[in-house]
């Protein structure tokens, strides 16, 4: 066990120096009711593309905005009254719902992993809420430990795991509950559970009055490109690790690369090319100038394996 100097005691003071920092764009490991988190602004797109570098995922998972006010939901997803009588009843607390979007900002489009999903909560703890509300944004943040390994319920867990890949923990003690949220699918005709969690079956369904279905996918563990995630895959065929563009190809590069219509990233940064590509995907497939698209090979280490799991899935063909 290591003693870290990024541990902060979640005082006042210290909490409005964390938001600060993730206004600045750096990340913040914050304590929740269920577990510590890992935060970003969720409307910027390099410090969610940190998100992914610090955990060492390999793939992009939607992530789950937390909010500090219900009626912030309305802002970026479609709810409907069973929705809202679902928030009134367990938030703030341990219940996530994965809702249809209704901001099509493309900042949030790493986030949301190319959904058209958006993944929201509002935890129920004085820390979270605190921090929320003196960023001015909504925070997105996974479970603050590497991919993989168990989730932190304290800051040590946190500085075990992630140690100096995050800016701040903010320390608030160990977590109430212990275990994540319960995360709920509300988004078609009936509610289904996408992960046990905080809130039990029983409860959602004595509410709501009606059996929730059982997704047999466990969103931690996709076992199908498409099962968790129902990709966004584009209209036009895509051709990965191009060297250079052909005939009929709107052309995305990486690095040095000449005579391509964007570029991911110029300088080569894996950090900077995630942050840009669902936005550049989202433009490549809009523009109906070349009927194929074609992108660079990204370097299959650190952050392009994440990208590379996602062009792939992109470019398969049925
Ligand atoms: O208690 C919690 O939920 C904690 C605290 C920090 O809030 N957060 C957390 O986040 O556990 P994370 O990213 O470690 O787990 C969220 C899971 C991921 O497996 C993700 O793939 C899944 O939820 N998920 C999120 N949005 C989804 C969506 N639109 N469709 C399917 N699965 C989704
Ligand atoms: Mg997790």
């Amino acid at each position: 066990m290591s003693v870290m100097n990024n541990i902060y005691q979640a005082t006042d003071e210290n909490i409005t120096y964390a938001a600060s920092v993730i206004k600045e764009g750096g990340l913040v490991a914050f304590p929740t009711e269920t577990v510590y988190g890992l935060g970003a602004n969720v409307y910027d797109a390099k410090a969610v593309a940190s998100i992914f570098a610090a955990k060492g995922r390999p793939s992009f998972n939607p992530l789950i905005s937390h909010i500090a006010e219900k009626d912030f939901v309305k802002e970026y997803a479609k709810v409907d009254s069973r929705v809202l009588a679902l928030a009134d009843k367990f938030w703030p607390g341990p219940l996530t719902f994965v809702l249809n979007r209704i901001d099509d900002n493309p900042a949030l489009d790493l986030a949301c992993a190319g959904l058209k999903t958006v993944t929201v909560r509002m935890p129920n703890h004085e820390v979270a809420l605190s921090l929320i509300k003196k960023s001015g944004v909504p925070i997105v943040a996974p479970s603050a430990n590497k991919s993989q390994t168990i989730s932190p319920t304290t800051a040590q867990h946190v500085a075990d795991s992630l140690g100096d890949k995050v800016d701040v923990i903010l320390d608030g003690g160990a977590c109430r509950v212990g275990v994540e949220s319960t995360i709920i699918d509300v988004t078609g005709k009936n509610v289904v559970l996408l992960r046990a969690g905080g809130i039990a079956l029983e409860d959602l369904e004595n509410f709501l009055g009606e059996k929730v279905l059982i997704s047999h996918g466990n969103p931690d563990l996709p076992t199908s490109p498409g099962q968790m995630l129902k990709h966004y895959a584009p209209a036009h065929e895509l051709r990965i690790n191009a060297a250079r563009r052909e005939n009929g190809e709107f052309f995305i590069g990486f690095g040095d690369v000449a005579d391509c219509d964007l570029n991911l990233s110029p300088s080569g940064d894996l950090c900077e090319a995630a942050a840009n590509l669902f936005a550049y995907m989202r433009l490549a497939d809009a523009q109906n100038k070349y009927p194929k698209l074609a992108m660079s090979p990204i370097p299959e280490k650190g952050l392009g394996l994440a990208i590379n799991d996602r062009i792939r899935r992109a470019a398969y063909k049925k």
